[in-house]
């Protein structure tokens, strides 16, 4: 593995963003940060991780010709390899939360933040941030998280557990360039969480329906299928699921 190991940054996404506009960094580097004093979440939220306990790391991917209509097929691959990995290691009940929240036993363990470099109308590089909560024994007002030591009462080593991690998900982006996004979908689904339950959701404008979800498009947009509507698609912006 090419890796950057750091003692602190403010984020290691922004840490690879600000370095490939200088450096020539091979393909499949991957910075790694003890702590991060202002690690970015989706949507402009923070991402909280305990130094020593949370793993919080960025991997730089390289593509030759990757159309950007294609970019959600990036998501779906992180987020397949993250679930491969935590099944690997024996972590339970691992599942999808859309878009790429993985949760196991229904609470969060990790969150994914991608950002993609484009030229020319193809994502030409992707950097893939990662934060696993992996040794953390609690989470002051987080409820609805977890952690590997939470969910199997057992410490990890954080070496070993980033070693199956980058292995599985740079696995998952080399298929990328040969796989369509009706395999990537079909195996997504089969780990998206609530999947044809019904769901409780709360729209733009703060009201609250009930919806099956039924799976994503091509664009990675939710499709929920409510009374009144068969079908209707959904951005991360337009959509909150509460459960
Ligand atoms: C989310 O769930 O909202 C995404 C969280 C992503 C956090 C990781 S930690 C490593 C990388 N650097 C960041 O600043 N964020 C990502």
């Amino acid at each position: 593995m090419n890796i950057i190991k750091l003692n602190a940054i403010d984020s290691t996404n922004s840490y690879l963003i600000e370095l490939i506009k200088s450096t020539l960094l091979k393909d499949e580097t991957i910075v790694l940060a003890k702590e991060q004093t202002k690690g970015r979440g989706q949507m402009g939220a923070s991402w909280y991780s305990k130094k020593g306990e949370t793993l919080t790391f960025s991997i730089l991917k390289k593509f030759n010709s990757f159309p950007i209509m294609s970019q959600a097929n990036i998501s779906l691959a992180v987020s397949l390899g993250i679930q491969k990995a935590l099944t690997t290691l024996f972590v339970s009940e691992v599942s999808i939360k859309w878009p790429n929240d993985i949760l196991s036993d229904e609470k969060k363990m990790a969150g994914i933040l991608i950002e993609n470099q484009v030229k020319q109308g193809n994502v030409s590089s992707s950097i893939i941030g990662v934060g696993l909560n992996v040794n953390n024994d609690f989470f002051e007002n987080l409820p609805q998280a977890t952690s590997m030591y939470i969910s199997s009462k057992k410490k990890y080593n954080l070496d070993l557990v980033l070693n199956v991690m980058c292995d599985c998900i740079l696995f998952e982006l080399s298929q990328l360039e040969h796989t369509n996004f009706s395999i990537l979908k079909e195996q997504y689904e089969r780990f998206l969480f609530r999947k044809d339950k019904i769901t409780v959701f709360e729209n733009l404008s703060g009201e609250k329906f009930n919806g099956k979800i039924k799976g994503i498009n091509q664009t990675g947009q939710l499709l929920i299928e409510t009374e009144d509507n068969p079908l209707q698609e959904f951005n991360l912006r337009e959509i909150k699921m509460l459960y």
